[in-house]
């Protein structure tokens, strides 16, 4: 993962639709889960996030608060901040 771009802020923020692509940051890193989107338990509630951090709406919905969960989201890790 050192091995990937750094992405601005305002880049991730250009991505907040399934047409431009649902990207997402997490602890400084850049995560594309367009793909993800449409397998997510939680349904179109992930699209809150779109285009941000995640951290804020992990907080309220501790569901998320589980290895499995960090396993899936590190694997459309594509930047870093
Ligand atoms: C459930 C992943 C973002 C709301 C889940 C589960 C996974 C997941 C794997 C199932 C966990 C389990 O039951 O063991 C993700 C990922 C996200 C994300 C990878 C971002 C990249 C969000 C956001 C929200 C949200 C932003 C709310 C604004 C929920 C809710 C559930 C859930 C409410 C529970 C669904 C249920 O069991 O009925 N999520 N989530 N998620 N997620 Fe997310």
């Amino acid at each position: 993962s050192s091995r990937l771009p750094i992405i601005s802020q305002e880049e991730v923020t250009r991505h907040r639709s399934l047409k431009d692509g649902v990207w997402v940051t997490y602890k400084g890193g850049v995560y594309d889960i367009t793909e993800f989107v449409s397998m997510h338990p939680g349904g179109e509630k992930i699209m809150m996030a779109a285009g941000g951090a995640i951290e804020p709406f992990w907080s309220l919905y501790a569901v998320h608060n589980q290895e499995h969960v960090l396993d899936i989201l590190s694997g459309y890790k594509v930047g870093e901040l």
